[in-house]
């Protein structure tokens, strides 16, 4: 029986070294990738866990770089938007955030996966059948298109008084924006800190929907104390990918998720909050006040 085991375990082995040397790094020894590597990796010390970043998990570099990704930073330190990468902030089934520094301070990194543990299930049984080409690529097109559309939606918002970073620039499957923190890290998530003043907070947030709905026309559709940051004793909402304008078939049920998320906070910290008088609050235009 042992003898069996061995057996399978090398077998175990050898796939999986099969299925490393196909699928990961291969393009990195092309010639065109070696040099732009070569040329950055000084910079990408905070994700390959090396110099004073070697407490970086050196997985974080395999999750994250692709042939794709790694043109994308390259494009956009060559724009002078990111100087190096540093260390990684969070990692999430869609995304990483990495603290990067560039000329005018210190930058948020989002970077998308562009292929999902979903996907990747889906394509095994695609890839490789001749009738279906290019899904790859196609699923790279819509997570960029995803990118330009929280781009677009933080923007949005922000034009209209939210508190939202400022999105910076986006290339590809990268967005980068203001960052919400200190030299120490990030700062807080709401779910993460005790609130001294709930009932304050509570006006805020709403308030705030209101102008996300009201004035920017969208709704958030992932309002959460996941996706709000206590930054300098402010709440700055993040994470507006999933947003959408108020004609988009579900906006307003993404709007009354958005509120009732709100008011069960805020039901959770002692205030008392009331569904149909926030979503009145939210919706409700300047004339009819
Ligand atoms: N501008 C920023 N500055 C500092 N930290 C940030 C910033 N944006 C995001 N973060 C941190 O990164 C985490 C993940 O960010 P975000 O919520 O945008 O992505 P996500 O939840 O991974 O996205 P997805 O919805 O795809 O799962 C946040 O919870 C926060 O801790
Ligand atoms: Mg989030």
């Amino acid at each position: 029986m042992p003898e069996l085991e061995k057996h399978q375990e090398a077998i175990d082995k050898s796939l999986k070294k099969l299925d490393d040397d196909s699928s990961k790094y291969h393009w990195m020894k092309e010639k065109k990738y070696a040099t732009i590597f070569r040329e950055i990796e000084h910079k990408l010390t905070g994700v390959l866990g090396v110099g004073q970043y070697d407490w970086v998990d050196r997985r974080v570099f395999d999750q994250v770089f692709d042939q794709s990704t790694l043109m994308a930073i390259y494009k956009l330190m060559q724009k002078d938007h990111i100087d190096t990468i540093e260390w990684p902030i969070a990692r999430g089934k869609e995304a990483h955030v990495f603290h990067a520094t560039s000329q005018s301070g210190p930058v948020a990194v989002k970077i998308f996966h562009t292929s999902n543990a979903v996907f990747k299930g889906l394509l095994q049984y695609i890839e490789g059948d001749p009738r279906f080409g290019g899904l790859r690529r196609r699923h790279r097109e819509l997570v960029n298109v995803w990118v330009q559309k929280e781009h677009r939606n933080l923007m949005r918002m922000r034009k209209h008084g939210v508190r939202v970073p400022e999105s910076l620039a986006t290339h590809k499957n990268v967005l980068i924006m203001e960052y919400l923190g200190d030299e120490t890290g990030p700062s807080p998530r709401l779910r993460d800190v005790i609130v001294d003043d709930p009932q304050k907070l509570y006006n805020d947030l709403l308030q705030q929907l209101r102008i996300i709905w009201h004035d920017a026309g969208l709704a958030h559709a992932d309002f959460s104390d996941y996706n709000i940051m206590i930054h300098q004793g402010e709440a700055w909402i993040i994470d507006a990918g999933q947003s959408v304008v108020q004609n988009h078939p579900k906006a307003k049920e993404f709007l009354v998720r958005d509120i009732t998320r709100l008011v069960q906070w805020a039901g959770r910290n002692g205030v008392d909050a009331d569904l149909a008088e926030a979503t009145l609050f939210v919706i409700q235009s300047d004339e009819e006040e």
